[in-house]
């Protein structure tokens, strides 16, 4: 029986990439997840998967920046699952350039998905979870992850928006652990490192280069790196951590 048996999950940006790969992760240790997305249709692949390992999946089309489509993907997810036990905060996006001359809109459109989004869907689940009960009374909670980033800890030329926005992540993951974990609701970050995906594809060969340079494991990180590191934080091995930021970067930084 898999750790996550009978729990319901929220997986955002879950069409693709790291958030795809936590999806699949969370249904094969046993729960069903809700995959949201900006478009429900390109969900379709991991849906697909999860039903395949014999869960139950919804596609959800929502923008995490705009608060009453994230309220409406709640409830949706409530009437569906009945209760929402995990919520991954992983839709991310970039729009690099230095600080000189990054504009008023490239800093916004960054905020407002990475930082504001994870605040939106946080706020939004943040009741349901404290209203989860064992047939005992007690108190069930749930479990936040923020996906967060090795350059929200350092810093990286050519990032300040996106630096910005997962600090800030970070800061906003310390503060609802105070806030919720009366409630036992858990929330933790995880920070991957230099990590395989279209996101970083695009990278040219020397800046990989440099990359590789500064990993004592020397390799780069796989979606599944992350996935496993989030399935730990949402389940009951992880039952006494929370307020902590767990770095999955092969060494990179301590
Ligand atoms: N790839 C890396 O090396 C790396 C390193 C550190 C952190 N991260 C973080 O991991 C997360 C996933 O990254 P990835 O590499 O899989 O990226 P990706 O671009 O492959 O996937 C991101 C997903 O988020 C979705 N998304 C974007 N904006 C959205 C919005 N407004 N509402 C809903 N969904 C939206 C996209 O459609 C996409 O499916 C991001 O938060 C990213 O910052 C990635």
């Amino acid at each position: 029986m898999g750790k996550l048996e009978g729990k319901t999950a929220i997986v955002t940006g879950a069409a693709r990439g790291i958030g795809q790969q936590i999806a699949w992760k969370l249904a094969a240790e046993g729960a069903d997840v809700a995959v949201c997305d900006l478009n429900d249709e390109w969900c379709a692949e991991t849906v697909g998967k999860i039903e395949e390992l014999g869960r139950k999946a919804i596609a959800i089309g929502v923008n995490v920046a705009d608060s009453g489509e994230v309220d409406a993907c709640v409830k949706k997810v409530q009437e569906t699952f009945g209760k929402i036990d995990i919520l991954v905060n992983n839709a991310g996006i970039t729009k690099d350039g230095l600080l000189i001359r990054m504009s008023d809109e490239d800093w916004d459109a960054v905020l407002n998905v990475n930082l504001k989004g994870t605040f939106l869907f946080t706020r939004a689940v943040s009741r349901p979870m404290m209203r989860n009960k064992g047939a005992d009374g007690s108190q069930l909670g749930g479990s936040i992850i923020n996906i967060a980033s090795v350059v929200g800890i350092m810093g990286n030329a050519g990032q300040a928006n996106y630096t910005a926005s997962k600090g800030g992540v970070i800061a906003l993951t310390k503060t609802t652990a105070k806030e919720l974990g009366s409630r036992n609701v858990r929330c933790n970050a995880v920070a991957p490192g230099f990590i395989q995906s279209k996101m970083t594809d695009v990278l040219p060969d020397d800046v990989k280069k440099a990359y590789m340079d500064t990993i004592p494991l020397k390799r780069f990180g796989t979606a599944d790196d992350i996935a496993k590191c989030v399935a730990f934080l949402a389940g009951p091995d992880a039952d006494y951590i929370t307020g902590q930021i767990i770095s999955v970067n092969g060494g990179m930084i301590g």
